[in-house]
């Protein structure tokens, strides 16, 4: 049965926009996804019908909204697979997943001589998290690096892991070249030096199923915008056994059992990392976004995207002086790249004038920017909800911004 995507674009009010007068095409889903009518409603349901603080109350709105957040996190320990929803911890997305294991796993077992490895095609928020313990303690960060197609050398990366190695972190997906990394290979050779392992699942959680007990991995971080949810809430999973191990991040209500001024002890997993009030609607609605790309079916969007991927890759090489930069065996569906020399803030502005949005740029990867010898791409990223028609439109822009740029 074929993917029904005209279907599935009704449920997303934003794709009937039109920008300039062209039907909106938007193609920047690795920068943030859209939102499906459900969640929006979901949005509008909470404060309409629900909005209380959580945890604390023992009033009827009090229970309804932590049951509505509670529950959540049971569907995301749920599709995440995880062993308990003690190990699903609302942050405010990625990046904060990153920084709260950096700063308080890192701050706690990193000494001076330890070793991270990073790879060359992570973004910031996966790099100068790392930089700072390591900054701190004399710990050393190393790189594992990529060939040209933009795929991790595997040999250099064993070479890299020894007894030193404590932490290991990496995307699962490239944002900027779409490369899947073989991350059950790299965490199953982490293993055999003890080193733990972090999981940047921003750009996978949306395209493919994450399975973190098949995985084997230690912590997995995402952000809730990027699967169809709002902005700023995020999970970060971890083992809750090296979570437990781990001290707290901020400190606050909520995050403990007792306070004096002699001491203070701190409160059970997951509320340990969840200080102060938070972000009660986006933890809720999350959940909600989970449920409908579930319904979908994650298998079937994986199929379709890569229909696109496929599509869209041989249409652009059609394009005279188009070279595609990322071209991994394995990758989800982004398409970055660049033609002949013109500049790809100029071409992202040409498209936007036919209606098109993409992304142009270094996409937060400065240093994978610097080891291709770049200075940033184009870069179209497809969700479910596009299609092979607007890929056509693309194409035909694009043409038309050669001849305009040439
Ligand atoms: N990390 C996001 C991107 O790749 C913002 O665009």
């Amino acid at each position: 049965m074929s993917f029904p995507v005209d279907t599935i674009r009704k449920d997303f009010p934003i794709l009937s926009e039109t920008i300039k007068g062209k039907p909106l095409i938007y193609l920047d889903n690795a920068a943030t996804s859209q939102k499906p009518l459900r969640v929006i409603n979901a949005i509008k349901d909470y404060y309409e019908h629900t909005n209380s603080n959580i945890h604390r109350g023992a009033h009827y709105l009090a229970n309804k909204a932590t049951e509505a957040y509670e529950n959540s996190r049971k569907t995301i320990a749920t599709h995440i697979n995880a062993r308990s929803e003690r190990e699903i911890n609302f942050v405010r997305g990625t990046t904060e997943a990153i920084n709260l294991v950096a700063k308080t796993y890192g701050r706690k077992f990193i000494k001076q001589g330890d070793e991270i490895i990073v790879t060359a095609m992570e973004h910031h928020s996966n790099i100068v998290p790392w930089q700072m313990p390591c900054e701190e303690t004399g710990a050393v960060l190393r790189v594992i690096p990529i060939n040209d197609k933009g795929e991790l050398i595997m040999e250099e990366y064993l070479k890299l892991l020894s007894a030193k190695t404590k932490l290991v972190s990496l995307a699962y997906v490239s944002n900027s070249l779409g490369t899947i990394n073989p991350v059950e290979e790299i965490i199953a050779q982490a293993r055999k030096f003890g080193a733990k392992v972090f999981i940047d699942g921003a750009q996978a959680l949306p395209h493919m199923r994450v399975d973190v007990q098949k995985l084997d991995c230690d912590f997995l971080g995402f952000s809730g915008h990027k699967v169809f949810g709002p902005t700023g809430i995020g999970v970060l999973y971890g083992k809750e056994e090296i979570l437990n191990e781990m001290p707290p991040f901020m400190g606050g209500g909520e995050m403990i059992k007792t306070v004096s001024f002699k001491g203070t002890t701190y409160n059970d997993l997951p509320y340990k990392f969840e200080a102060g009030t938070p972000h009660i609607e986006g933890g809720i609605v999350l959940g909600e976004s989970i449920s409908y790309i579930n319904e979908i079916g994650l298998d079937k969007i994986a199929a379709y995207e890569h229909e696109l991927l496929v599509y869209g890759t041989e249409k652009l090489l059609q394009i005279e002086g188009l070279r595609i930069i990322g071209t991994a065996d394995h990758k989800s569906s982004v398409i970055s790249f660049l033609i002949n020399d013109i500049h790809p803030y100029d071409v992202g502005i040409l498209l936007n004038e036919q209606g098109i949005a993409i992304r142009t740029g270094h996409h937060c990867c400065q240093p994978l920017m610097e080891r291709l010898g770049i200075e940033g791409t184009c870069r179209a990223s497809f969700a479910f909800y596009n299609t092979k028609e607007e890929i056509d439109s693309l194409s035909i822009a694009l043409t038309k911004a050669i001849s305009i740029l040439a």
